[in-house]
């Protein structure tokens, strides 16, 4: 993987590449005409390009916390990640402000991350390789008004280029944008995590890859 603010060394930063080489792709989609996409790799109707009914799904198991921000310090090397939107689910302590954590310090927060239960939404930037990464993390367990997400500027942040992770998705469902990645996180009794990643859109999979 190439890690962020290395664009050179990677055509097209972020944007979902499709290639043959893909087999859930099927052809009509192929033969699409990338300028259909916009930057942030969607169709320029707002939807998600369609990649495929079902998700690309990945397992993963951690042991500790150790495994976590393992996996954390890979996926803050991905490209893709500078425009994703991410959704973390689990119960109360599954993991989810603590995974958020390792990713954004391994993507150069050196600022206190509070979880942002209270606040809905904490926002970083970073700058890597002259490139500035703008990140917005959520927390929508509190979020109860519908008329907050354009009160509050919801709708404005969704629409504008950076990484969007989002914890308690469920709460916001039916305003929230689709996601790329969603990430789902249980405890087993021996306090290690079994994760399931599951890639909704090219740039989803490209998260994964
Ligand atoms: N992968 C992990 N392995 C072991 N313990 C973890 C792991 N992730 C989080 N924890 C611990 O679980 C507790 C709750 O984590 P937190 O990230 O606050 O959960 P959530 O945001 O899902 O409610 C913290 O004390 C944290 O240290
Ligand atoms: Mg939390």
């Amino acid at each position: 993987m190439v890690p962020l603010g290395q664009p050179s060394q990677q055509s097209g930063l972020g944007i979902p590449q499709i290639d043959r080489g893909y087999a859930n792709l099927g052809e009509s989609k192929l033969n699409t005409p990338f300028l259909q996409l916009n930057q942030q790799g969607r169709l320029i109707d707002g939807h998600k390009f369609p990649l495929n009914e079902t998700p690309i799904v990945k397992t993963l198991h951690w042991p500790d916390e150790t495994a976590c921000a393992a996996f954390a310090q890979g996926l803050a090397l991905c490209p893709a990640l500078a425009q994703a939107v991410v959704y973390l689910h689990g119960d109360l302590g599954a993991g989810k402000t603590t995974f958020t954590r390792y990713l954004l310090q391994a993507l150069g927060v050196t600022d206190r991350i509070k979880s942002p239960t209270y606040a809905v939404v904490e926002p970083y930037e970073v700058t890597t390789g002259g490139q500035v990464l703008a990140i917005w993390h959520f927390d929508f367990y509190r979020f109860n008004d519908p008329r907050e997400w354009e009160d509050a500027g919801f709708r404005d942040i969704f629409a504008s280029r950076g990484l969007k992770i989002c914890e308690w998705p469920e709460k916001a469902k039916g305003i929230l944008p689709a996601s790329d990645l969603d990430i789902v996180l249980s405890v087993n009794t021996d306090s290690s995590r079994d994760v399931r990643l599951l890639a909704h859109s090219p740039l989803g999979r490209d998260l994964l890859a």
